[in-house]
């Protein structure tokens, strides 16, 4: 996520030297679904049941576009106080989303001590409806956010800065931090630890995007920590890694969205396949699957966070990768 945290990851992932497990490289097919005006850094996605994306980006507007029109546009879904900009988004409920603002600095790629809130929006009702739910005063960085896999009062989040992942109670607003470790920090080099955040079954997946890994660990109702962190995979020298698209259906347990210009499927013993393009994958920050029907399952929408032309950010938006 985030700017100038390109350089600043990128910087961790060359000067960490791994053994990776099989690589693959594929080539496959990618298109352009939107893109944004200039300045915009694309940050986050969620897909709504019915095939509508919503994108959180350095902007306090939620936009939604639907990926089906002929001319996909993004229309503003709401716009938040206090914010400028929109980081984690995912679904809580059918059809209400969890989303994280706050005050971001670039400079430092950190928020602004007490800026962060979490929020609700409902799309059960004819007008979305926007619900705060908390202020977070001791974070400087909600980064992915998920559902807790099988508790489904909490929110989770993944907090870069200190390396831990944080619980929210979705009915009271009350938070705390669920568990730390060592292997969820970032770097001297690389300002981002724990970055993408996705559940399933008792299992948390994250990545690392400084120390440059995908991995896997076991978590209680509460969701503190059970057993040890797993490492799945390593990021190759080059790449960093940032937020995950699970993948229920295929042999792989999920897609990676990675900077420079890469999805990496990862399956569960660590082997990866690549699909790059650099002329429409660019800087990807996250990745979700399509829903509503067949065609949009099989499609995985990414995030262009952008690619600079001097000073400014262009390109940011989009991409729609057929993956199976
Ligand atoms: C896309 O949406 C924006 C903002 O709502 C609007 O200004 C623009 O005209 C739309 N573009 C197209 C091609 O519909
Ligand atoms: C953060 O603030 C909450 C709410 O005041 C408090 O319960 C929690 O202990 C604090 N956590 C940390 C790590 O400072
Ligand atoms: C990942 O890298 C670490 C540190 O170099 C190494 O100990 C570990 O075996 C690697 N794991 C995998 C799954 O490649
Ligand atoms: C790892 O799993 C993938 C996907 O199931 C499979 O194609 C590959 O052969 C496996 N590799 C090894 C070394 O077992």
């Amino acid at each position: 996520m985030r700017l100038s945290t390109y350089t600043s990851a990128l910087v961790a992932a060359a000067a960490t030297c791994i053994s990776a497990a099989a690589v693959t490289r594929s080539v496959g097919s990618v298109r352009t679904v939107y893109t944004f005006p200039p300045n915009t850094f694309v940050e986050n996605i969620a897909v709504r049941s019915n095939s509508n994306l919503l994108i959180t980006a350095s902007s306090a507007d939620l936009y939604s576009i639907n990926p089906k029109a002929a001319s996909p546009n993004a229309t503003v879904v709401h716009t938040f106080p206090n914010a400028n900009g929109i980081f984690g988004i995912t679904e809580v409920a059918h059809d209400v989303f969890a989303v994280l603002t706050g005050i971001w600095d670039f400079a430092i790629t950190r928020a602004e001590l007490g800026s962060l809130a979490v929020w609700t929006v409902n799309f059960n009702t004819a007008t979305p409806k926007v619900k705060k739910l908390t202020g977070i005063a001791n974070s400087t960085i909600f980064n992915g956010i998920v559902r807790h896999p099988y508790n489904p009062r909490l929110l989770l989040a993944a907090d870069s800065a200190i390396g831990a992942v944080w619980r929210v109670d979705l009915l009271t607003g009350d938070y705390g931090i669920a568990f730390q470790s060592p292997l969820l920090a970032p770097t001297e080099t690389g300002s981002l630890g724990i970055n993408g955040l996705k559940a399933a079954g008792t299992n948390l997946y994250f990545t690392n995007s400084a120390q440059g890994f995908f991995g896997k660990v076991a978590v209680n109702s509460q969701g503190g920590q059970v057993g040890s962190i797993k490492i799945v995979s390593n990021s190759t020298t080059g790449i960093v890694f940032d937020d995950i698209a699970l993948d229920k259906t295929g042999s792989k347990i999920g897609w990676i969205a990675s900077h420079p210009a890469q999805v990496i499927g990862v399956a569960d013993n660590g082997s990866q396949v690549v699909i790059e393009d650099t002329a429409k994958l660019l800087n990807p920050t996250s990745a979700a699957f399509g829903r509503g029907d067949l065609t949009q399952a099989k499609t995985l929408y990414v995030t262009n966070g952008g690619e600079f032309v001097g000073w400014d950010l262009v390109n940011g938006g989009i991409a729609a990768v057929v993956v199976r």
